[in-house]
């Protein structure tokens, strides 16, 4: 069941990470040719009829859309046609002023990326400043955590930490230690080539390698349960009140169960992440498209990513690149 629709709403981000990119910036689609809000609530109230359940805002940064707060109330009403859960990715740099009101329009679910818990180390990984108001949006984020089980309000905080050889490896028991007193989940991810990031094998970390170091310090580390559609492969150390876990995009691919749907910024459906092909809702919609039309082609897409996770193979072993690295590097949003 595709339940999980991801869209980004901008490919802007105030952050440049080495990982993802250039220091320039990237080329930047016409601002008349990205979703706007109508245009985001029509195609998400189609994708809630049609059984998703699950919506997750991403970018670039979700906070640099000045109608992020509209956004997500609108998204909130369609609670009442099942949707459950609506998450965003943010690197937290402009988060921490709009969490209370984020909140109170229906966020449930926020994963923050920071890669290091060191300033002067932050800004040679964003390249920018701002890591003590990443801090803050991590305090204020769990300090807003929900302790009712009615799924309102902030239910799940989750930390997104690209491990990379020799820049932040080191750090990988500090922030362990953040999860002993937090309701937090760290997730260690594997760091993935795109082209200009200067990947290269030396600097992987792979997540196996990584457990064998945190298990020697903490032996008792136990396995959590995984939904069936997580990314991540959970783990839990006795004591500790959060938990961690491993992406391991390169080492263990997850994608024949994966469950996601994607909208980019543009407004197109992407129909697998290994495979480049989209189509164009943004265009059928300015056509003046029916609802009908339009969940007829939503139909399709669902079904071309069907049929691709059956003839799917895993790594482009001529060039060694994930083939999901040939696709657009937007892939990760
Ligand atoms: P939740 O499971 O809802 O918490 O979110 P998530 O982990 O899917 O989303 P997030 O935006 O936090 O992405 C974290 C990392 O998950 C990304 O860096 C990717 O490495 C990985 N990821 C997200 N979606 C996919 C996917 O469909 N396939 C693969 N292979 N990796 C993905
Ligand atoms: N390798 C691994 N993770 C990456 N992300 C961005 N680029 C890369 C990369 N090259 C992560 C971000 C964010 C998540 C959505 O993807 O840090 O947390
Ligand atoms: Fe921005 Fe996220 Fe890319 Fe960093 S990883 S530059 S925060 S979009």
């Amino acid at each position: 069941m595709h339940d999980y629709l991801r869209i980004s709403l901008t490919e802007r981000c105030n952050l440049r990470c080495f990982y993802c990119m250039p220091e320039e910036g990237i080329d930047l689609s016409p601002s008349e040719d990205l979703l706007n809000d109508n245009e985001v609530i029509r195609l998400a109230t189609l994708f809630v009829r049609y059984g998703v359940r699950k919506i997750r805002l991403t970018g670039g940064e979700p906070t640099i859309r000045k109608d992020i707060l509209d956004i997500v109330r609108r998204l909130n009403q369609l609670r009442t046609m099942g949707l459950r859960s609506i998450g965003m990715t943010s690197n937290g740099l402009a988060l921490h002023r709009k969490l209370p009101d984020l909140v109170a329009n229906g966020l449930t679910h926020l994963n923050l990326s920071l890669d290091t818990l060191n300033p002067s180390r932050f800004e040679a990984i964003t390249r920018r400043r701002g890591h003590e108001a990443v801090i803050k949006s991590l305090n204020t984020a769990l300090a807003s955590l929900s302790t009712s089980s009615t799924g309102v309000g902030l239910r799940r905080v989750k930390l997104n930490v690209v491990v990379v050889k020799g820049v932040n490896d080191d750090e990988v028991f500090d922030f362990l230690q953040l999860t002993k007193d937090r309701e937090l989940s760290v997730r260690f991810i594997e760091f993935m080539p795109f082209s200009g990031n200067n990947w290269g094998k030396d600097r992987l970390v792979p997540s196996a390698l990584l457990l064998d170091r945190i298990m020697s310090r903490h032996p008792g580390v136990t396995k959590a349960a995984d939904e069936l559609n997580d990314t991540a492969r959970s783990y839990i150390i006795p004591g500790f009140r959060g938990s961690f876990g491993f992406i391991s995009s390169m080492s263990d691919h997850f994608c024949s169960t994966c469950n996601r749907l994607r909208i980019t910024a543009d407004g197109k459906i992407k129909v697998c992440l290994f495979d480049g092909a989209e189509i164009s809702l943004r265009d059928r919609l300015r056509a003046g498209a029916s609802d009908d039309e339009l969940a007829s082609l939503l139909g399709f897409a669902v079904g071309q990513k069907k049929e691709k996770h059956e003839e799917m193979g895993e790594i482009d072993t001529a060039t060694n690149r994930p083939m999901i690295l040939i696709a657009a590097s937007s892939w990760l949003y």
